[in-house]
């Protein structure tokens, strides 16, 4: 069994796709997730599925090794990051290389960088009249948004499209493909 983690710092509708995908896996297991926001959705959102969100502090993510640490006793394999705003420090990445996987609500390289998350991307897009945009599912290094890419889908823009129509396609898409592609990485059949 392949163990995952998801972190998150929002509202966590993504983690709840990816729990709901590998609920009845025999192969991957989201077996912790993490939030550093105490006051994000997420935590009320995972009740139901009797998942306790575990939250980070700076402290534990930065200055000491309490997230290395738990991730170890979780035995986890995999990183997923699900809408997580923090940038990953080096010994993380070190302690799991190539094993983080990062979704970002944009055709990265454009639109990626530090502040450029969720409804911050789609304003940008929108106000660029963009034709179209996309998701991109990436391995996670030292900056922000630079990893190799793993996998990238587009959609379409209107000139109709309103910021909120934006986020809703993008979202579909992030729903349609992170699992699936999840599980190829974390499997190596990609
Ligand atoms: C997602 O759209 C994800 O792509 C984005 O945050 C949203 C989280 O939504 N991530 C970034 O912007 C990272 N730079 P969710 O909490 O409902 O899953």
């Amino acid at each position: 069994m392949i163990n995952i983690a998801i972190i998150a710092s929002g509202s966590g509708s993504n983690a709840e796709n990816i729990i709901k995908y590998f609920q009845n896996s025999s192969q991957v297991n989201v077996k912790a997730v993490y939030c550093n926001n105490p006051k994000a959705f997420i935590f009320q959102r995972l009740v139901k599925y009797g998942i306790e969100v575990q939250l980070i502090t700076k402290e534990g993510f930065y200055e000491n090794s309490t997230f290395i640490d738990s991730l170890g006793q979780n035995k986890i394999d995999f990183i997923i990051l699900a809408g997580f705003l923090w940038l990953i420090p080096t010994q993380l990445i070190n302690a799991y290389p190539n094993k983080i996987i990062n979704i970002h609500p944009a055709l990265l390289p454009k639109y990626g960088g530090k502040g450029m998350y969720g409804n911050h991307v789609h304003a940008a897009v929108l106000n660029n009249r963009e034709l179209e945009t996309g998701i991109t599912i990436h391995l996670v290094n030292e900056n922000y948004d630079e990893g190799e890419i793993l996998f990238q889908a587009k959609c379409s823009i209107i000139p109709e499209d309103s910021l909120e129509k934006i986020a809703e396609k993008v979202h579909n898409l992030e729903y349609e493909h992170f699992p699936r592609i999840i599980e190829q990485v974390v499997l190596k059949t990609i």
